[in-house]
């Protein structure tokens, strides 16, 4: 076994951190960690008093740690707390508050730093005005915006006065604000004059303006100046510019203290039925889980600049930009823009300028800085880099080794981090002093999770074979449900094995231990990373006046990880022109958001269906990726389907 270990170039099936790194490492030792691991899952309620008592600040402690009444956990039960003065007012006062808590990149390459200190008169003032606007506790409020300082301060300031935000990821369209906005009836929408992308602006408040005519509910609008845009239009009554507001907004904030299960955020999230789901995070375990991953999967020191190239439109950026990150007092980097833009060595450019020691990005953007060529990443000086990380989806050995040689420079350890918008924080990944890496494994269970891989039984599977990844025990960071909708929470997590939560992943777990996730598998599409319905594209789809039915799958691509392929039947009379083709992909760009938009849009006369009316999915996949046809034919109505389907 250990002749396969390696800690250099030559990379093995096992990559070791260097004896430099471990020995500066939070977690020195697989010793170490097996030796944490076991009391986390064996006494789980006292290890978990321990690190909440020791990670953050409490105004009131809890009487019971874990009251769990499956599939509904509270807990700190009765404890009391604020996040945001976690993230914040916990650093002013000590040799911490001078330090960078946020540099800012603009695409244009315009730059700000907030200190700690500076950070919370600034987090201080928005909560005045939030509240001057009328916002308090359990009120919802949208924030639509570029990835910018206001951006995490609207955050913060919501956590600070108990209000729930749900953080809308700047490319999506005006009907996914409407719904987002009307689901959970926001009261206050922050958004900005736009924002930059690849050199053009993004139209946030036209976007916004569009949404809103249809949400009753939206009382205020503020919104940040970012780029000058001077066709803006503001709403007398309605709407603010946030300089404005803040001018006359008192730096003196008193944070309340809130019950540890005081919601903190909705986030939407694509499931595979209807419209996505608004996933529910509370305060203290959610604060928890974040701050503890933070500290030991990212090994951060007060020397660190932390780079997370996440938007906080997703969970990446909640847990991994705002709170896990601020609350454990370190320097986060935020950039605004594109990776090429203005060139694809951006990020490098941004790494060696600010000296950037750990890095986490997604699988996507490695392969796709693959592509474009090594010569773009050698002209940068990286040697500031200690540690890097991965999340999103699966890494595959190829792109995991080029970054280990190419960015990491064979010196930095790779944390591939498995997680959720629902699991809040990172569930499974290799603490990077402490044990080796397996490229395209995401590794072992953090502290407290206890992962398993079941067959459809609910049985166990042997080590080595698939099946189904599931969570079988309570963790203080998981979602506390769908807002508004206690059913489908219970359904769609709880009801696949009963008392047992299922992350819709398949896995395999090897003879070592360490888990190797294959990917969703249920009707969730991962493509770059993000997560996409495809019955949300087939409802976008069936929304056009020309199409009759549609049938939304994905198939494998080299950059993006899927790529989306809708079969589309249209209207009696309509012509199959590319015209068409091209108007459906702007449809769905214009329902969802341009991540949604179809890869290939086929034209068929018809869908293969079962005698019972159900459409054969697994078929159209193996059509969609040239494949042979794995499934079984002889269920279908119409043999003649699949020939028109294989053409196209
Ligand atoms: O399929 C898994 C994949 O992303 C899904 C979760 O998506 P989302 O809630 O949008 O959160 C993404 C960021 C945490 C998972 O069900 N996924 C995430 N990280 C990994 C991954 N698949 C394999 N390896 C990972 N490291």
């Amino acid at each position: 076994m250990p002749n396969k270990t390696t800690s250099s170039a030559s990379l093995g099936e096992k990559v070791s951190p260097s004896s430099e790194f471990k020995k500066q490492a939070t977690v020195k030792s697989m010793a170490e960690y097996k030796r944490l691991y076991a009391e986390s899952v064996s006494d789980p309620e006292k290890f978990w008093n321990a690190q909440a008592k020791e990670l953050l600040f409490w105004r009131k402690p809890w009487k019971q740690t874990l009251e769990w009444k499956e599939p509904q956990a509270k807990w700190f039960v009765g404890g009391k707390l604020n996040v945001c003065e976690n993230c914040v007012d916990r650093h002013v006062g000590t040799p911490r508050e001078n330090k960078a808590a946020l540099i800012f990149e603009g695409e244009p390459g315009d730059q700000q730093t907030l200190t700690y200190k500076q950070l919370h008169v600034e987090v201080c003032k928005f909560a005045n005005v939030l509240e001057s606007r009328g916002i308090k506790k359990g009120d919802r409020i949208a924030i639509y915006m570029p990835m910018t300082c206001e951006a995490v301060v609207a955050m913060l300031a919501s956590a600070r006065i108990g209000a729930i935000h749900t953080v809308i990821f700047g490319g999506f369209s005006s009907e996914s604000i409407k719904d987002r906005v009307n689901d959970c009836q926001a009261k206050l929408v922050v958004t900005a004059d736009g924002g930059w992308r690849r050199g053009s602006v993004v139209d946030l408040k036209m976007h916004v303006n569009r949404a809103i005519q249809d949400c009753p509910t939206v009382e205020t609008v503020v919104v940040v100046k970012r780029i000058g845009n001077t066709r803006v239009s503001m709403k007398t009554g309605r709407d603010y510019w946030y300089h404005t507001v803040m001018e006359g907004a008192s730096h003196k904030h008193t944070a309340k203290a809130f019950d540890a299960e005081t919601p903190l955020f909705i986030l939407y999230t694509s499931g595979s039925t209807g419209k996505p789901k608004g996933v529910l995070h509370t305060s203290g375990g959610y604060l928890l889980g974040t701050t503890m991953t933070s500290k030991y999967v990212f090994d951060l020191k007060d020397s660190d600049t932390y780079w997370c190239t996440a938007d906080i439109g997703w969970i990446t950026g909640h847990s991994y930009v705002t709170y896990g990150i601020l609350s454990n007092g370190a320097t986060n980097l935020i950039y605004e823009g594109a990776p090429n833009y203005p060139d694809v060595n951006r990020f490098w450019d941004i790494v060696e300028r600010h000296r950037v020691t750990i890095f986490y990005t997604a699988p996507t953007a490695i392969r796709a800085f693959m592509k474009w060529g090594d010569h773009h990443v050698k002209k940068h000086d990286l040697s500031s880099l200690r540690l890097l990380g991965s999340v999103g989806e699966p890494i595959n050995p190829e792109a995991w080794k080029w970054y280990y040689k190419t960015i990491g420079g064979g010196r930095c350890p790779i944390v591939d981090t498995w997680w959720q918008t629902e699991t809040g924080a990172i569930m499974i990944t290799t603490l990077p002093g402490a044990a080796y890496s397996k490229p395209g494994s995401a590794g072992l269970p953090f502290f407290g999770v206890v992962p398993k891989v079941f067959n459809d039984a609910g049985e166990e599977v042997k080590k080595g074979e698939s099946g189904k990844l599931v969570l079988t025990q309570p963790w203080p960071s998981m979602l506390r449900g769908l807002y508004g909708d206690r059913k489908r929470y219970k359904e769609t997590y709880w009801s696949e094995y009963k008392g047992i939560y299922f992350c819709g992943d398949g896995c395999r777990q090897d003879k070592d231990g360490y888990f190797w996730i294959v990917g969703r598998i249920d009707d969730v599409l991962n493509v770059s990373g993000h997560r996409i319905g495809t019955a949300e594209v087939e409802s976008a789809l069936v929304s056009h006046g020309a199409v009759a039915e549609s049938a939304v799958v994905g198939r494998p691509h080299e950059l993006k990880g899927s790529a989306v392929v809708c079969f589309v039947t249209l209207k009696e009379g309509v012509e199959p022109t590319d015209e068409l083709r091209r108007e459906l992909r702007e449809h769905v760009g214009e329902e969802i958001g341009a991540i949604a938009k179809p890869d290939e849009v086929r034209f068929a006369p018809a869908l293969p269906k079962t005698r019972s009316g159900k459409i054969m999915r697994r078929l159209l996949k193996d059509i969609a990726a040239g494949r042979e046809i794995a499934q079984d034919t002889t269920t279908l109505e119409d043999l003649n389907v699949v020939k028109a389907l294989q053409k196209g």
